[in-house]
């Protein structure tokens, strides 16, 4: 255990300006705030990447990669929130970790960023099921890079009435389990919080 507030990324696994999951991260970020953590709001957008090439990588690691294994080597969590495409979760969420988990500039696996780290996820969709289906993608995608993932997770339904504007949900019963599933990976970043 440690007294330093842990540190968690967060990010929604979209880039457009009126994305529900971009207004659903600062509900998220509130929840592991409340319950003592220290939280990075990042924006895929001001990372580019192109869709992974082992071509684009041997001629040169991004830079945008560098950037993000940085910024993932700085904490011990990640809050997601997902949006839900064909029962699955968006290519950008998908190729961003697949960047990340790249070996580090020192030859070290990129997957070593994420082990033994803290995960929470919710989704957020205009349809009635929230994007539940994207969770599950994402949760095992996540644990397969060695994430713990918390067992709380969110998916915001009818997400058109109930995220008006960034970090507003019109739900307190659903605010308070987003904010649940972000105070869950708070505690579980303390309790687990690597050292190295
Ligand atoms: C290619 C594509 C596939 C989609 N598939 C689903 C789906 O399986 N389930 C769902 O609830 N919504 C689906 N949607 C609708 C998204 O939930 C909706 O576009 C949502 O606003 C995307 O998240 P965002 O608002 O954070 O950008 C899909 C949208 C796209 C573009």
């Amino acid at each position: 255990m440690s007294d330093t507030p842990p540190r968690l990324l967060a990010f929604a696994g979209s880039l457009r300006e009126a994305s529900y999951n971009r207004r659903l991260i600062p509900v998220l970020a509130d929840g592991a705030e409340s319950a003592g953590a220290t939280v990075t709001l990042v924006e895929l957008r001001d990372y580019p990447l192109p869709v992974y090439d082992g071509d684009i990588e041997a001629a040169g690691m991004p830079e945008n990669v560098r950037r993000l294994q940085a910024l993932m080597a700085a904490h011990e969590g990640l809050l997601v929130s997902t949006p839900e495409y064909n029962g699955s979760i968006p290519a950008l969420v998908k190729n961003t970790l697949d960047w990340i988990s790249r070996p580090m500039e020192d030859g070290r696996s990129g997957t070593t960023l994420f082990a033994g780290k803290v995960a929470g996820i919710v989704s957020a969709s205009p349809g009635p099921l929230g994007g539940l289906r994207s969770l599950l993608v994402l949760r095992d995608a996540l644990a397969k890079l060695g994430l713990l993932v918390v067992p709380r997770q969110v998916a915001v339904g009818s997400a058109a009435e109930r995220l008006p504007e960034r970090g507003v949900l019109d739900d307190a019963r659903l605010r308070e389990a987003v904010h649940a599933v972000g105070a869950s990976v708070a505690g579980w970043a303390t309790g687990v919080r690597r050292k190295d």
